[in-house]
């Protein structure tokens, strides 16, 4: 059973992947709107992923007994300067949503709750891989530039990504994790 202290922290981590999920439309609408095709899949693809982040959660909670709750949410952002300032502010919400990731993670390790600390794993790992691959992504933004054909290089680079991950792409459930 959960302590009222980690029902409150999970059910904030759910509202937060479903913020991301959202943010992450959002993003990718503004992609489409500015011919980024590429990026908006790509974008539209990762939103979905938020969503199961989110739904693994909910799950937890739901096989422990305990309510999960949605809350209201703010609307994300919808007007961008660049393609890179995208970027950068998904590095920067993705470094935001491990310090919280952490923060859960110090919470259930100083209950002590070993069922919710070792459920936990999976997103301690899953940051390390979302901080991993914006970087790159950046990184390749910054190597390519955006002057000339440089938007239609990346464009394509990350439409890429986006169908590698569909082929990828495996069912979650909450105790039994492929990544
Ligand atoms: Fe659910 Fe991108 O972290």
């Amino acid at each position: 059973m959960l302590s009222s202290a980690l029902c409150d922290r999970l059910n904030r981590q759910i509202n937060l992947e479903m913020y991301s999920a959202h943010l992450y439309m959002q993003m990718g609408s503004w992609c489409a709107y500015k011919s980024l095709d590429g990026c908006a899949r790509f974008l539209s693809q990762h939103a979905d992923e938020e969503m199961m982040h989110m739904r693994r959660l909910l799950t937890y909670m739901n096989e422990t007994g305990a309510l999960a709750i949605l809350g209201s949410m703010q609307a994300p952002p919808a007007e961008f300067q660049s393609l890179t300032q995208v970027f950068e502010k998904i590095y920067e919400h993705e470094r935001f949503v491990t310090q919280q990731i952490n923060e859960l993670v110090h919470l259930a390790n100083t209950e002590p709750d070993y069922s919710t600390l070792q459920f936990l794993q999976w997103y301690v790992a899953e940051q390390h891989q979302e901080e991993f691959l914006f970087k790159a992504i950046l990184d390749k933004i910054n190597l390519i530039g955006t002057e000339g054909q440089g938007l239609f290089f990346i464009d394509r680079e990350v439409g890429q990504m986006a169908t590698r991950g569909a082929s990828e792409d495996t069912t979650m459930t909450a105790s039994n994790q492929a990544e």
